[in-house]
């Protein structure tokens, strides 16, 4: 077992959409501050596996953990509050207001009425949406998009940081800018879960890496041990 409190902890998830039975049993747990990526082909219940932890797909069996505190069957709006920011798949930014607005909106303080992340940092850390502060958000190119989606999620101060398809569609000199905030989120101890189909980028950026088949997590260890044998990525991922 672990000696500390892990900040997530899931254990038998069994999550269904209606009759179809999506994710069999999935367990892990990420500790505070720790960077894990959850890899898998297509359709093998990485989203769902994030929906059910936020409690956006509740599991039919099995438990979340946030901190120790069980928060399964909590609406999403209530298990957030326990510090965790979730960026999803198609982002989620509101297309009408300003980048600005767009980040104040979000902004609060973490659990401890700290504010690690202010506007002034978040814009330091993105400069690219310093210079469109007072664009709409539907004038942003995909990556600007993303960005601002992160920025927001950083705004909330979290604990723990959820990004799905983190780089998704973007051009690689987006991505490569994606990549070195979630390095620099990451030193300064916010765990995350990160989902993306770049299987290098994600193996350098993380502590651990977590394969999903079929809605079973199939391998859990140190991500370099991972990027060591390729044969694994041929067997679960295809690549
Ligand atoms: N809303 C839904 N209703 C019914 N089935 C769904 C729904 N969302 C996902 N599924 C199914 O659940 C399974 C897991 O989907 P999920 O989106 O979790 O996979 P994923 O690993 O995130 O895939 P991708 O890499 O394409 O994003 C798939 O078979 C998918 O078709
Ligand atoms: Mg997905």
């Amino acid at each position: 077992m672990n000696a500390v409190t892990p900040m997530i902890e899931v254990e038998n998830l069994q999550t269904y959409y209606g009759a179809s039975h999506v994710l069999h049993g999935v367990s892990f747990h990420v500790n505070p501050g720790e960077t894990v990526c959850l890899m898998g082909r297509n359709g093998m219940g990485k989203t769902t596996t994030l929906r059910s932890i936020i409690g956006l797909t509740p599991p039919r069996h099995g438990t979340v953990k946030v901190e120790g505190t069980n928060v399964t069957g909590w609406p999403a709006h209530r298990v957030v509050k326990k510090g965790i920011a979730f960026v999803p798949e198609n982002r989620g930014i509101f297309p009408n207001l300003s980048v600005r607005e767009n980040l104040i909106m979000a902004s609060r303080p973490n659990r401890q009425g700290r504010v690690d992340w202010s506007f002034e940092r978040v814009v330091e850390t993105f400069p690219r949406l310093g210079e469109r502060l007072d664009n709409m958000g539907n004038q942003l190119s995909g990556g600007e998009q993303q960005m601002l989606t992160i920025g927001r999620a950083l705004m909330t101060n979290p604990d723990l940081l959820i990004l799905d398809e983190a780089t998704e569609g973007l051009a690689p000199l987006i991505r490569k800018e994606i990549w070195s905030v979630i390095k620099t989120i990451k030193a300064t101890g916010i765990a995350s879960i990160v989902v993306d189909k770049d299987v290098k980028s994600l193996l350098e950026i993380s502590d651990r890496g977590l394969i999903m088949v079929k809605g079973r997590i199939v391998h859990d260890g140190p991500a370099a041990e991972l990027a060591a044998n390729p044969e694994l990525h041929v067997r679960y991922l295809g690549v």
